[in-house]
């Protein structure tokens, strides 16, 4: 098996002889060259893994090959062959960004594992890029399903925000309608694809943690600071930092995050150097957050930062053409991973799908097919294999005055059916939010939510 291509550039005839003898014997695939000219087309036509180069060379110095080999790739591995005991120039060179340095005359056993070191590197770097290309197809703008208006006005915005600059972005929806999905897929089809992704959820990070993970600290800093440490937001330097639940973060963290976004700067914790930061900061929340503003929760200055570019993830009740058009494409997804060939939903089973009013979103509605498919053996999805909620709305909706609400001729706005009827279960319950959610078969946040919507909030 192939081990690793390397590139000798040497102008020594018997050093380039003994490397290749005896690398080549390693299993290693060795090329030569016997100057910094020929060395660098090498390099540019033969991709190796490793170089080895020797800073004396006749044509030029080997610090200027390094140097177009570095500005060429910037990961290009290359170890320096120096003169004994020139520290300098080997300090020098590993700054500009040499892997390592060995000196003339060397020890072929040490040079061969500092060799076997280095491909290691290599390994595992293109393991990290094939990773990082399985996640960025895992996450492509195709993932994203839905056909409705709302959606493809929605998708259409993505697309526009993950090529732009924008470094703040706002999503706001419901428990299930999307956000991480969308976050991620904002950051794989951006040109920060190849940084990372950091996904930081607000609520699960204790309130003692949270600025030292985000920020860092200096040694020192506090009984525990034994080493430096830096931070989720300089580790994620030059790629997206995901701030999940935003609305639980507590408000001296909120100041310390609108600095961040203002200044592109921080310190860390104990420490007085400014670190710069080039990141894009998603956040995503489930709760009304002017609500969570007027209470106090959350700061202004924080929530119009963020806002700058809002995306607002609809619920999924109301989009037919989405229920569906999802149900189908989760069908396919459990078809290949359970090995399974279901056809899709029964008439009856589409039909309940429909009048569902799918609370926890497309969570749900992914939950209940992927439920059906380990359950059953069926060629469809039958009203049967549905959980009780599902199976039973069919006949609710028969027994419910449904049939009191008709379509005027002229057409009926479906918002102000929905306002009204929000309005009448508030009535029935005097105001108790979770009565109301209840009757209408809605999560208490998709009742508020939709209160927001509608401006009933402030009257609540
Ligand atoms: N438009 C969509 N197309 C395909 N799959 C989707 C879509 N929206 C959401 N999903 C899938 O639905 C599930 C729930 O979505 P996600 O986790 O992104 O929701 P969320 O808004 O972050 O919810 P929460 O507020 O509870 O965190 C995930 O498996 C996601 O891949
Ligand atoms: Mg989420």
């Amino acid at each position: 098996m192939e081990k690793g291509k390397i590139l000798v550039v040497d102008d020594e005839k018997l050093l380039r002889w003994s490397l290749q003898q005896n690398l080549s014997k390693e299993g290693f695939t060795v090329i030569t060259a016997e100057n910094g000219a020929e060395g660098l087309e090498l390099f540019l036509e033969d991709q190796p893994d490793i170089v080895l180069l020797d800073v004396h060379l006749p044509d030029t110095s080997g610090i200027h090959i390094l140097e177009s080999i570095k500005k060429e790739n910037r990961d290009a591995i290359v170890i320096m062959v120096t003169a004994f005991g020139d520290v300098q120039t080997a300090v020098k060179t590993i700054k500009m960004g040499a892997y390592d340095f060995v000196e003339k005359p060397f020890n072929m056993e040490k040079l061969k594992i500092l060799i076997s070191k280095a491909l290691e590197t290599v390994s595992l770097r293109k393991e990290v890029f094939q990773f990082r290309s399985q996640i960025a197809k895992k996450y492509g703008f195709s993932k994203i399903i839905g056909r409705s208006p709302e959606m493809t006005r929605i998708l259409d915005l993505i697309r526009k925000v993950a090529s732009s600059d924008a470094t703040t972005i706002m999503l706001q929806g419901e428990s299930g309608t999307g956000k991480d999905l969308v976050a991620k897929v904002i950051h794989y089809e951006s040109s920060r694809v190849d940084k990372p992704f950091m996904d930081i959820n607000c609520t699960a990070l204790p309130e003692t943690l949270i600025e030292s993970e985000l920020f860092g600290f200096e040694k020192g800093a506090f009984t525990d600071a034994k080493q430096l440490k830096k931070g989720l937001f300089e580790l994620t330097d030059g790629g997206t930092v995901f701030l999940d639940e935003i609305a639980d973060m507590k408000l001296s963290t909120q100041a310390k995050l609108l600095k961040v976004i203002e200044n592109k700067t921080f310190k860390r914790i104990g420490g007085t150097k400014d670190i710069s930061v080039d990141l894009r900061v998603i956040a995503a929340t489930n709760k009304v957050l002017t609500e969570e503003v007027r209470k106090g929760n959350f700061r202004e200055d924080l929530y119009y930062r963020l806002k700058v570019i809002p995306i607002e993830l609809p619920p999924l009740v109301g989009r037919r053409e989405d229920i569906l058009l999802l149900a189908s494409h989760f069908v396919g997804e459990f078809n290949r991973e359970f090995k399974k060939d279901v056809r899709g939903l029964a008439k009856e089973t589409e039909k309940a799908f429909l009048e569902y009013p799918w609370p926890g979103n497309i969570r749900e509605l992914k939950n209940v097919i992927e439920r059906a498919m380990i359950l059953e053996n069926a060629d469809y999805i039958l009203p049967e294999h549905l959980p009780i909620e599902l199976h039973s709305v069919g006949l609710k909706g028969r027994s419910m005055p449904g049939a009191q609400i008709s379509i005027p001729p002229g057409g009926i706005n479906i918002e102000d059916v929905e306002r009204e009827l929000i309005k009448q279960a508030l009535e029935n319950t005097k105001g108790n939010q979770t009565k109301a959610a209840k009757l209408l078969t809605l999560t208490r946040d998709a009742l508020r939510y939709r209160m927001q919507k509608f401006g009933l909030l402030e009257k609540a």
